[in-house]
């Protein structure tokens, strides 16, 4: 039996705090979930709901297809138990891998060594099996392996994603503090949000707050715009199954939207960059993009999620121009946004309470190595007059 249709552990792994909308994901997916950690989700599946997750997953960042696990107390247990594995049935002929790992070995003072004991156990176990040995390398373009080893206990494993699934594809234009687009979208569904009514994005930057939105809402894979992955390169790989699998996916995408969307930055040179960035990811049609200081950003009547990611201010100077900002966010929410539930994702907790305003809900995430909080506000009603049907900012075209 061919390894793609044999059903493994598969583990996910995320940013930190991200694991229960991970699970959530999971579980809709009709997968079980076996456990959850401080940064992965473990489930279990084919290579071919592998592929599935690849394609569909929002919030995780790697796809893990455990091949085998094991005690090792040292690094030569380590060699000798990974070249026990099959990795001429995995690996082409003249093919190239890397490896990664997370180490938390006594024994070990350098991760790094333990990746080359990794990779010569495969290089040797392939060379004695066909006597031509793959190509090895950091590239993380084609075939990759993970290692981790906590303790006595080896896992080792497939990365099917290969480069991390926050690159989804579409930002050709970063721009400075962009949000990673996995974090983005755990940010999006934390909110709430399911595509039911007006989706407001001022201080859009290159616009991944809003392109995940939009994604959700059009129930749109994430991994439609992505075209390599790992599991691409192994032996096995069925192209024609993964076109047949992707075309089924595209075709449940929906074509229109409850609400408006609308995303805005005073930077011309960012709306630009969010624009071809959403045209990439295929929902610039959905998405109203305009020029313009946040306070003066459109927000309909009708009411819906409106979330801002101001910069957190590192340097002095900076902080002092940001106090003013995150005031003016308060007074833009309670004269602009009645009707809404608003949202401020900093990483900045002194700059936050200059919104002045009471949160209803503070939820913690990382941007990287950064303690984060998306803070929720009620924004009650009162009347308020509409605006007008079209930004009164030019649109990028
Ligand atoms: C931290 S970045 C947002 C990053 C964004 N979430 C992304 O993923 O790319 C903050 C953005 O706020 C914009 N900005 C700063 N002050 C503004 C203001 N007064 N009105 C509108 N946008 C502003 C900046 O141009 C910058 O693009």
């Amino acid at each position: 039996m061919s390894f793609w249709t044999k059903k493994s552990r598969i583990v996910i792994t995320c940013a930190k705090e991200v694991p229960p909308f991970l699970k959530q994901e999971i579980l809709s997916l009709g997968l079980p979930v076996l456990s959850a950690g401080m940064a992965e989700v473990e489930t279990e599946g084919t290579m071919e709901d592998a592929l599935r997750l690849n394609l569909l997953i929002r919030t995780g960042q790697r796809i893990l297809f455990l091949l085998g696990s094991f005690n090792a107390k040292a690094p030569d247990d380590l060699y000798r138990r990974i070249s026990q594995i099959s990795w001429e049935d995995y690996i082409p002929e003249d093919s190239y891998f890397s490896v990664t790992s997370s180490v938390h070995n006594p024994t070990i003072k350098d991760s790094r060594f333990a990746n080359v004991k990794c990779k010569d156990a495969v290089v040797d176990r392939i060379k004695e099996k066909r006597g031509r040995r793959p190509d090895t390398g950091p590239e993380r373009d084609r075939i990759v392996v993970h290692l981790y080893w906590k303790g006595n206990i080896a896992q080792v494993f497939l990365d099917t994603s290969g480069e991390p699934l926050s690159k989804r594809g579409y930002r050709m234009i970063p721009l400075k503090a962009p949000m990673q687009e996995t974090l983005a979208a755990a940010v999006v569904l934390a909110t709430g949000w399911t595509g039911n009514g007006n989706f407001i994005n001022p201080m859009c930057g290159s616009g991944t707050l809003a392109i995940e939105a939009a994604s959700i809402a059009l129930n749109r894979a994430p991994g439609l715009s992505r075209s390599n992955y790992g599991f691409m390169h192994l032996i096995g790989f069925d192209e024609s199954s993964w076109k047949v699998l992707r075309r089924k996916i595209r075709a449940e995408t929906k074509d229109r939207l409850n609400g408006r969307m609308i995303a805005t930055d005073v930077s011309q040179q960012a709306v630009e960059a969010a624009k071809k960035n959403a045209l990439t990811a295929g929902v610039d049609r959905f998405i109203e993009f305009g020029v313009c200081d946040f306070s003066q950003t459109p927000v309909p009547t009708n009411g819906g999620v409106l979330i801002l990611n101001p910069e957190y201010g590192e340097r002095m100077g900076e902080t002092e121009k940001l106090r003013e900002t995150y005031k003016e966010i308060g007074d833009f929410f309670k004269k602009k946004c009645q009707g809404y539930k608003g949202y401020v994702f900093t990483g900045n907790l002194d700059l936050a309470k200059k919104v002045g305003l009471r949160t209803n809900r503070r939820i913690t995430f990382f941007n990287g190595p950064i303690e984060c909080r998306l803070l929720e506000y009620d924004l009650y009603g009162g009347s308020r007059k509409e605006v007008s049907s079209k930004l009164q900012s030019p649109i990028i075209k």
